[in-house]
């Protein structure tokens, strides 16, 4: 490839735009790492959007609004301690960008009432909180893939990296884009494509899925004796009592994590565990050291934009800006296209 062919395969990358965004639901943790990581490789190459999904936050949390602002303070954090870079990408708060609003109410015209009510996770979840005794019976949670499709065709995005539960809701938002495109006869949204990466799903620090309501997490960007807490706290082999009791490390949490974030040393510990050799109090310190290495860089990056809370709140207003010219651009094309 000559200079000036590779300049414009990366402009054309460039110009395609991928996005995503995410409930604010409190602090991530290490299992979100892996999403995060993803998103930070796809700013390199695309036109890149993402943002913090507090509207969508609100279609359950309504009635227990007053942590959102919180918890979207921490995601963005979070966020940029990870690795994304508000150089490459658009940072920004899903409700900032007034354009959605807009899009979403025109959408919302077309939008027949049973293609809502036939998304899968629907009846679902609304069952799921039915029996935790709350009520979310709501037009807006009815309207929640609606709301996620306009995200997406807000920026005209082909790409949206996504975990696999959000495929009903990728196919929800390409079927919108075609109806739209077929009522009006005009190209105006591509139809995204969900990207689905090779996400390795960590598990807790007891062996289920990490999860905040297990309490078996790690905190993104935690420190040193919160690291060494955990990992305490992590599920060994429970034949193992005496330092010398031969272990089965295939069945032991601190194992699997060796095996993750130690591979230097995965072999001599197994075969440690196996005779006898190392207790599990050593073993632990071990993987909490190279744990606290893995963690450092994004710990560092944290506490500096946790110390500019201005910084932060300029980044935020930077993507909205970004966010809200393409925004605009699309919303005249909609606006033209429906006659209004
Ligand atoms: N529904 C997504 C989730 O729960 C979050 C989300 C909202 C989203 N809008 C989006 C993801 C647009 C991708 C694109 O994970
Ligand atoms: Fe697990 Fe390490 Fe103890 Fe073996 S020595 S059971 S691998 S913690």
């Amino acid at each position: 490839m000559t200079t000036e062919n590779m300049a414009t395969a990366s402009q054309a990358a460039e110009n395609k735009a991928v996005l995503s965004g995410m409930r604010p639901t409190g602090r991530l943790h290490l299992g979100h790492y892996s999403v995060l990581e993803n998103w930070a490789a796809l700013q390199e190459q695309y036109d890149a959007y993402f943002f913090i999904a507090d509207y969508h936050a609100l279609t359950t949390a309504f009635d227990n609004s007053s942590s959102i602002a919180q918890n979207v303070y921490d995601m963005t954090l979070d966020w940029l301690a990870a690795g994304l870079d508000p150089e490459k990408s658009a940072i920004f708060v899903q409700s900032d960008v007034r354009e959605l609003a807009d899009l979403h109410i025109l959408f919302s015209m077309i939008t027949p009432l049973s293609w809502l009510e036939r998304v899968p996770t629907y009846k679902d979840q609304v069952n799921q909180f039915a029996k935790g005794g709350k009520d979310i019976m709501t037009y807006g949670f009815l309207g929640y893939p609606l709301l996620m499709a306009a995200d997406i065709l807000l920026y005209r995005a082909f790409g949206v990296p996504v975990g696999e539960d959000q495929l009903p809701h990728i196919e929800f938002c390409r079927e919108l884009a075609r109806r739209f495109n077929h009522l009006y006869q005009k190209q105006v949204f591509p139809e995204p494509q969900a990207l689905l990466a090779k996400i390795k799903q960590l598990p807790g620090l007891d062996g289920r899925k990490m999860s905040k309501s297990y309490d078996n997490y790690i905190v993104l960007g935690a420190d040193q004796p919160e690291i060494e807490k955990r990992v305490r706290q992590m599920v060994t082999d429970p034949a193992r009592i005496r330092k010398d009791d031969l272990g089965h490390p295939e069945v032991c949490m601190v194992y699997t994590y060796h095996k993750i974030y130690n591979s230097e040393e995965q072999a001599e510990i197994k075969c440690e565990c196996e005779k006898g050799g190392i207790g599990c109090v050593a073993c632990k310190k071990r993987l909490a050291a190279k744990l606290n290495e893995y963690m450092e860089p994004i710990r560092e990056r944290r506490e500096h934009f946790a110390g500019k809370p201005q910084l932060v709140q300029e980044i935020l207003q930077a993507g909205q800006q970004k966010a809200s010219r393409k925004a605009a651009e699309t919303l005249a094309l909609v606006r033209d296209a429906m006659g209004m």
